[in-house]
């Protein structure tokens, strides 16, 4: 097949793409490569596809990859209507994966209008796109933060989420509707995941493993919000991408048939883990015992989460199986390598 992955220099679309290429796919990853975060992480996964920094920085040129042939990058905004028409035009996709967005929640507090230009615009684009280029099936990102303070656990897909308690969960319940009107009126078949607190080696600078594994080594105080009292359905990237590619690599024939256009999935690992839990973890691995600075509750985060996963094993076989002790160790080692 021949494949968009969007968010292509962010961590699960690097991944995606990574795995979409050695099953034999033709992939086009999109990214445009903002600096929410350390943009040398972004050319670093970028490096690791076979794109060269010099290459990727330029805006709308396609570029080639030394890793695979049948990889090429392009650096565009998803918001940018004139441009996106043409790829699609051009590269004639059969799936677009699209996991470009805005990401974080605290962030959304500060800087709402990045949220609404690539969560919202960027995703009607793509959308228009996936209509009038005929996309088989589209897979997008969405997020276990729509469940907002939701109280029943494990969360599921049949649960109310029309309370969302921070803009960015907004933007993703909003894309989940979007996806619904596109798949009802133009026959599109959309896939929409909910990931729950995704981890793991070449992971996101601004999430709590990072930024815990990082203060610790430097012997700063880590920020410990709620006091300690959260927990988190931590997800390890491998079981993430597993779940995404098998999605991809699933031809949506069968509910073409049956009229499921649009479906939506939890996709998680099952299983709520404690923040201290956690901590102590990263702790044990680091040999290091951390500095913790307790503090109340952050506007627009949630207590807890804990994903129901059952629909993604009943139809895909999902098997998410990466431990947390395996799991920290893994990010652990690729930390200390990366930041030498
Ligand atoms: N990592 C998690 O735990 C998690 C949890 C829930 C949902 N998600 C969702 O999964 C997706 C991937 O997340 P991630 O952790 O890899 O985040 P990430 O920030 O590492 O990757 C997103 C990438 O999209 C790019 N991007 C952002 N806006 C864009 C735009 N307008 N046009 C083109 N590119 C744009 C960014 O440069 C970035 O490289 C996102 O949609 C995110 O909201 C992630």
């Amino acid at each position: 097949m021949k494949i968009l992955v969007t968010g292509a220099a962010g961590f699960i679309g690097f991944y995606v793409c990574k795995v979409l290429l050695n099953n034999g796919h033709d992939v086009v990853g999109l990214d445009n490569i903002n600096d929410y975060y350390d943009i040398g992480l972004k050319y670093a996964r970028l490096n690791e596809l076979g794109v060269k920094k010099t290459d990727a920085s330029i805006f709308k040129i396609l570029c080639k990859s030394s890793y695979s042939s049948k990889f090429s990058f392009v650096r565009m905004h998803l918001e940018d209507r004139e441009v996106l028409p043409e790829l699609f035009a051009n590269e004639k996709f059969d799936v677009v994966c699209n996991l470009a967005a805005q990401a974080g929640v605290r962030y959304s507090l500060e800087n709402p209008e990045s949220y609404v230009d690539s969560n919202l615009v960027g995703f009607l684009n793509i959308l228009e796109c996936c209509r009038h280029f005929k996309i088989k099936h589209l897979v997008y990102a969405s997020s276990s933060s729509v469940y907002g303070l939701n109280k029943k656990i494990p969360f599921s897909t049949e649960d109310n989420v029309d309370y969302p308690i921070s803009l960015y969960a907004a933007t993703k319940k909003s894309n989940e509707l979007m996806a619904h009107t596109y798949s009802h009126l133009f026959k599109i078949p959309t896939t929409g995941l909910r990931f729950f607190t995704v981890y793991g080696p070449w992971g996101r600078p601004d999430m709590a493993m990072f930024l815990f594994t990082d203060a610790i080594l430097k012997n700063k105080p880590i920020k410990v919000f709620n006091h300690g009292n959260m927990e988190r359905d931590f997800t390890f990237i491998d079981d993430i991408v597993e779940g995404v590619v098998r999605i991809i690599e699933k031809q949506p024939t069968e509910r073409i048939k049956n009229n499921e256009l649009y479906k939506l999935y939890n996709i998680g690992n099952n299983n709520s883990v404690k923040l201290l839990d956690f901590i102590k973890e990263i702790e044990t691995n680091l040999k290091i015992e951390a500095k913790k600075d307790m503090l109340p509750m952050q506007p627009g985060d949630v207590e807890r989460t804990w994903a129901n996963v059952d629909a993604l094993i009943n139809d895909y076989n999902y098997s998410p199986n990466t431990s947390i002790k395996d799991g920290v160790k893994s990010f652990i080692d690729w930390f200390k390598v990366y930041y030498n």
